[in-house]
């Protein structure tokens, strides 16, 4: 009894330290990020051509050989399935820390400078075109013929002769996950000046040894959780004229049963500012349509389904807003009192009281981490199914399991065992 209370009296000690490392300074961010890391699946990045944003695919590697020092491969896709390639870079070479985010405690802001190598694959006719009308010289780029412009002049990304690829970027570890930077909804890279606003879904140790569960072992694991973003979340979404832009959320599910689904979704005006503008809670089901496996061992298409709908409008600018549109039999609404807008006309939100939201998303579990798939880059909803995507989103985590390193579980049982 003495012992048992104990022990248990231990591991709360343990779990209490644990969650206690919540940011992470400098040192302690390149002690960790010394390992060969890989995307989790092929990642969805906007990409704006012209009035258009589309959607674009990536896989990416990165070798921290030492703290100072990177090895990359990224390879860019224009289908979801991974088979259509359209550039490839290797690059090589040292990583230059900045400042700390200002917005994201304990990631920091990376200098990449390719100075030991940079080679670029073209590998469609139209990039071959593209680059070789820009470029004045009398070496033409050849489709899938690797090119090292270490030192060369790159028009395309108005890089100069004898000048290195420099490329800016966050770099955040929790537990065993490595997150960079993410693009806007229009998918422009950050600069020195204008550092990312948020995080990409993670990367992975190469040597991932974490085994995919069965659907059944999903639906056990999941409805045990409650699962919220770590920071906020950058999302496509549209303004009040209807134009794509770029929004701030944070995210809670949970699921009551493994075919109920409960969702609170907060906006907010920027990545820095704390102050929710509302919050929308659903709650629905979930309808399992099968293996996903293509875009993640373990993954499962889902489809979910809005049966109830709520909205706290978070500060005073926002309630007049929805009140100046008010529909027919529609209660005014009020600042931080959450209304039913289940089967009610809700012009500002493009709904009518016969509307039905569906989502056909994607669901993957992968130790702390729950995934959702990533949003279509027109802002617009993941249904019918030939709008569904195939890469991930963000990472939501469930804090009250944190990872434990088996190494240090070994070694504080042997510590209670001497004892
Ligand atoms: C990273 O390291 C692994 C293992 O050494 C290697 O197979 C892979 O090619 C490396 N990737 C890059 C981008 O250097
Ligand atoms: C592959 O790319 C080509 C040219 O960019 C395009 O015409 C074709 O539709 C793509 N195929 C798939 C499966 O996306
Ligand atoms: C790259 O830059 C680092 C740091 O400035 C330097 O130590 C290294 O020698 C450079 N490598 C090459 C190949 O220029
Ligand atoms: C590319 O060029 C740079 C500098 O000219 C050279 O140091 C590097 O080894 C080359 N990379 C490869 C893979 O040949
Ligand atoms: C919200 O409205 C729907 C439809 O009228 C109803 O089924 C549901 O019970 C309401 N929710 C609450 C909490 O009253």
């Amino acid at each position: 009894m003495k012992n048992n209370s104990f022990t248990i009296l231990s591991f709360i000690t343990l779990i209490i330290m644990m969650n206690g490392v919540q940011t992470q300074t400098l040192d302690e961010l390149k002690e960790k990020i010394v390992n060969e890391w890989k995307s989790l699946s092929l990642e969805l990045i906007p990409n704006q051509i012209q009035d258009t944003v589309v959607a674009e695919y990536q896989r990416r590697e990165w070798n921290f050989t030492q703290e100072f020092e990177f090895s990359t491969k990224i390879e860019n896709f224009n289908d979801y399935s991974g088979k259509n390639r359209t550039t490839s870079i290797e690059g090589v070479g040292v990583i230059t820390f900045q400042s700390e985010s200002d917005v994201i405690k304990g990631a920091y802001l990376c200098q990449f400078t390719f100075n030991k190598s940079a080679i670029i694959t073209l590998h469609t006719d139209e990039l071959v075109n593209a680059f070789n009308q820009l470029e004045n010289g009398d070496k033409p780029w050849v489709k899938d013929q690797p090119r090292n412009v270490t030192t060369l002049a790159v028009p395309v990304f108005n890089k100069l002769a004898n000048q290195f690829f420099i490329a800016y970027d966050l770099i955040y570890i929790k537990d065993n996950y490595l997150y960079m930077g993410e693009v806007d909804a229009f998918g422009n890279e950050a600069t020195q000046t204008q550092p990312p606003k948020g995080l990409c879904a993670p990367l992975i140790p190469l040597n991932d040894d974490v085994e995919s569960l069965s659907l059944e072992e999903l639906k056990e694991e999941m409805i045990n959780g409650v699962w919220s973003s770590m920071t906020k979340e950058i999302r496509p979404g549209r303004d009040a004229n209807n134009q794509l832009t770029t929004i701030y959320i944070t995210r809670e599910l949970w699921f009551p049963t493994d075919s109920t689904f409960g969702l609170k979704i907060n906006f907010f005006p920027d990545q820095g500012n704390t102050n929710s503008q509302m919050e929308l809670e659903m709650l629905g089901s979930l309808i399992w349509e099968g293996d996903a496996s293509s875009v993640v061992p373990g993954a499962q298409f889902a489809q979910f389904v809005v049966d109830q709908l709520y909205l706290t409008p978070k500060n005073d600018q926002f309630t007049a807003n929805f009140n100046s549109n008010l529909p027919q039999g529609v209660e005014p609404f009020q600042t931080n009192l959450k209304a039913n807008m289940t089967a009610k006309d809700f012009p500002a939100f493009g709904l009518t009281k016969n509307d039905v939201i569906k989502e056909n998303d994607l669901v993957y579990l992968r130790q702390n981490r729950f995934y959702l798939g990533a949003r279509p880059v027109d802002a617009g909803r993941p249904y019918p199914i030939e709008r569904r995507t195939y890469s991930l989103a963000d990472d939501l985590i469930d804090p009250e399991r944190e990872i434990f390193s088996t190494l240090l579980i070994v070694s504080y049982m042997l510590i209670l065992i001497n004892i």
